[in-house]
């Protein structure tokens, strides 16, 4: 219990996150063409770990989130990480494979995905 509460007060974006739904993320009222096939490469990909809407889970962070905004991890921090995948270092869910089954157009679509939904959010 000590060591539960002491999480959630390192990590007040996760207190509220035991599942897969994100009650925190609001999805933009419509999505771009190409951010909607990237949502379908994302649901594929990526959901399993940051959740459907981007929430997060317990395998993996919010990418709706502060600490993603553009100014602090541009668009090649999405290129890298689903490349070469990326070793634990803001948070405590451990490292994130690579994802080499995914394709540089597909990328680009999950990009633009998440850049909409971060903007929904009033993350730009
Ligand atoms: C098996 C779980 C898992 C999957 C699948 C996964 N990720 Fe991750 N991802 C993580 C974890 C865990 C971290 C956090 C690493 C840290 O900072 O501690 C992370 C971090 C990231 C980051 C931040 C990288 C950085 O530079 O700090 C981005 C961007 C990202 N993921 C995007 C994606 C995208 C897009 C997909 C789908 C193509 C994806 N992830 C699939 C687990 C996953």
């Amino acid at each position: 219990m000590a060591l539960l509460a002491g999480a959630a007060l390192a990590l007040p974006a996760l207190s509220a996150r035991g599942d897969q739904t994100a009650p925190g993320v609001t999805m933009p009222a419509s999505l771009s063409p190409m951010a909607r096939l990237g949502q379908m490469s994302y649901t594929r990909n990526c959901a399993a770990c940051h959740g459907p809407q981007g929430g997060g889970t317990r395998q993996g962070p919010p990418l709706i989130h502060r600490i993603y905004e553009p100014s602090h991890h541009a668009d090649i921090a999405f290129v890298m990480a689903i490349q070469r995948g990326t070793r634990q270092h803001h948070w405590p869910f451990g490292d994130m494979p690579p994802q080499p089954q995914v394709s540089q157009d597909e990328i680009d679509a999950i990009i633009r995905f998440v850049r909409e939904v971060q903007r929904a959010n009033g993350i730009e």
